[in-house]
């Protein structure tokens, strides 16, 4: 959970900068770092683990000045050390990066780096952004427009601050894909730069937030703002209460909605420190999984509630097909009535936001007491679930607020992906070639989930269409199957509004009888293996005059012939799918919520953590 600080301005910028990254200490890291510019000299101080560390070191062996900026990391690519932190110095040692997301097409532009003779320092993604920069710069630009070829060269879902010491008057950031937020704080003759509101709130509350494909160049007292293709921008500014509630609350009107926006970076972050893009491998170390345990598994049962559930039932095609071990989802509340056979052979995998609900804490005794291997996969750091568990994957999330939980189910899918290819892995039934096309997809995801997003205004004015119905059917199959009850769910958490998921398949055994022009049909068919099947279905549905609203993939000319409304979602790998179309849904429900005038991030009658039975 990358966070960034920066400061400019006539005061010490260090700190600025820590006291900062303080406030951003809850979202957890495992590096630090500063970078301020003193006198004509860059000087940058870094370290692993926690922040107390850094401004251990910092009061060892002090640095001032300004410019600054610094830097939290959650590692994604290479260790959590020292040489790895932000922020990175290019080879002039004149300009620094720090970055927050993950550059797609890093190995790609590290080997073009390395061919024109850059050693780089690190093994992360981040450093490329730093030589590039340096690269244009030698052809005679400026900063501005180096960093701007820069941005426009990498692919991705990312925030970036550059500083340089030969033009000390201005910091350039840029918010390229639809990455987690950049905020720019206002202050007289200073301004302030953060991933976070949080983190500038002592010091000012006039701000401005960065849109995707947009860069900003802000000096002492001014704040320019671009696309990434040189148009001019009006920046628009916001005054954010000094409440810390509306402040954490930033750009978005509801937590909800901003933790559907923070999905971008909540799943860049669950993919931090698990994930080896060069060697196509999964580290997973708090699971405990060793190739003596994934080769003595005879059966996973997942069991968890709500949506964590439907998570599960994603992670079921998941793990069979990668891994091939057998899955059952059992919902937690039946679990231990099921009588479920159980042995050391099997692992009990409990999904849960909260780490506290009572079903999945009774179902994982249940799986204690009869001998199995108890796993987790919880958000909530130091919860019951976690400590209970033999081994657990953590969501790396961040704290999730809005009751109806979005970015706790999205990263579970991501997590359940990881563990199929390492169980696959250590089991053998996966071939190096496999493996690494497996993984090097998952570089794909923040930047799939950051596109869908920037399509909210569309689901919005069908949301327009939908907000009086008073039923509505979501059907899907295959890996989206899951994806129909979890949006039914949304729907009927929030808006009030009687929704039910359905595999399509079913729909001749009975609940077609439902359908009629008073009936929504709500239609998952993106382009995967199930997309014909879920073809047939929309035709049966029109056959019976219902309304079709489908999710589908860009440039489905098929379904754009039939549906009455399309929820679009960029193509992406069809294991992978189910994360990008949840997005739509997730979307749906809120802002059909918010036109019904309910408080979506405290519905009537339910709370964010069950914790009786
Ligand atoms: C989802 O939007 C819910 N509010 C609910 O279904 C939730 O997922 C369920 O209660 C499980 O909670 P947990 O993940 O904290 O265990």
């Amino acid at each position: 959970m990358c966070g960034i600080v920066g400061y400019i301005g006539a005061r010490d910028a260090t700190p600025i900068i820590l006291n900062g990254l303080k406030r951003l200490e809850y979202r957890g890291y495992d590096s630090a770092g500063v970078a301020v510019i003193n006198g004509d000299q860059l000087e940058v101080r870094k370290d692993a683990g926690k922040l107390s560390q850094l401004i251990d070191l910092v009061e060892k062996s002090p640095i001032a000045g300004a410019p600054g900026v610094g830097h939290t990391r959650w590692a994604t690519h290479g260790a959590p050390n020292a040489r790895n932190a932000h922020p990175h110095l290019g080879q002039t040692k004149r300009v620094v990066v720090v970055q927050n997301g993950i550059v797609e097409n890093f190995l790609e532009l590290k080997d073009e780096l390395t061919a024109e003779g850059v050693e780089f320092q690190s093994e992360t993604d981040t450093e490329t952004i730093v030589h590039l920069v340096e690269h244009y710069l030698a052809t005679g630009i400026g900063l501005v427009e180096a960093a701007r070829k820069t941005f426009n060269q990498i692919r991705g879902a990312n925030v970036v601050v550059l500083i340089s010491a030969d033009e000390p008057d201005k910091i350039v950031t840029a918010r390229i894909g639809n990455a987690g937020g950049v905020v720019i704080g206002m202050g007289e003759g200073e301004n302030f730069i953060a991933s976070d509101t949080p983190a500038i709130m002592d010091h000012t509350r006039n701000v401005i937030f960065l849109e995707s494909r947009q860069m900003a160049v802000v000096t002492r007292d001014t704040v320019t703002i671009e696309t990434l293709d040189g148009a001019k921008v009006k920046p628009q500014a916001h005054n954010i209460s000094w409440d810390p509630v509306a402040a954490e609350k930033g750009e978005y009107r509801h937590f909800m909605q901003k933790e559907i926006h923070e999905q971008v970076r909540a799943l860049t972050d669950t993919l931090a420190g698990r994930v080896d893009f060069a060697n196509g491998k999964i580290r997973l170390p708090d699971l405990k999984l060793t190739e003596e345990l994934a080769k003595k598994i005879e059966k996973i049962y997942i069991t968890a509630c709500g949506t964590a559930a439907y998570a599960g039932m994603v992670g079921k095609y998941l793990i069979e097909k990668i891994a091939r071990v057998p899955v059952e989802v059992v919902i937690a509340s039946e679990f231990r009535y099921s009588d479920p056979i159980l042995n050391d052979k099997t692992v009990v995998l409990a999904i849960s936001q909260s780490g506290e609900t009572a079903d999945t804490l009774a179902a994982m005794e249940e799986g204690r007491r009869k001998g199995a291997v108890i796993w987790s996969i919880v958000n909530a750091i130091g919860s019951q679930a976690m400590r209970v568990s033999d081994g657990f994957i953590s969501m790396q999330t961040g704290p999730e607020i809005g009751v109806a939980s979005t970015k706790a189910f999205t990263a579970p899918l991501v997590d359940q992906y990881m563990l199929a290819i390492l169980l696959a892995d250590l089991r053998g039934t996966l071939n190096e070639k496999q493996r690494k096309e497996m993984v090097a997809d998952l570089r794909l995801v923040p930047d799939l989930v950051g596109r869908t997003l920037e399509r909210e205004s569309e689901v919005e004015k069908i949301a327009q269409t939908l907000k009086d119905i008073r039923h509505c059917l979501y059907l899907g199959r295959g890996i989206n199957m899951p994806i129909a009850y979890e949006g039914a769910l949304k729907l009927k958490e929030i808006s009030y509004i009687h929704a039910e998921g359905y595999p399509a398949g079913e729909m001749k055994h009975g609940p077609i009888a439902l359908i009629d022009e008073s009936m929504p049909v709500l239609c998952l068919a993106p382009k995967d293996p199930w997309h014909e099947k879920m073809i047939s279905q929309i035709q049966q549905a029109k056959a019976r005059g219902g309304m079709v609203v489908a999710v589908a993939t860009d440039g489905d000319e098929l379904i754009q012939g039939m549906a009455d409304h399309i929820l679009w979602v960029p193509e992406s790998p069809w294991m992978l799918s189910p994360i990008v179309t949840v997005i739509p849904l997730q979307l749906l429900a809120y802002h059909i919520a918010t036109l019904r005038g309910l408080d979506v991030d405290q519905p009537r009658n339910l709370a964010k953590s069950v914790t009786v039975e």
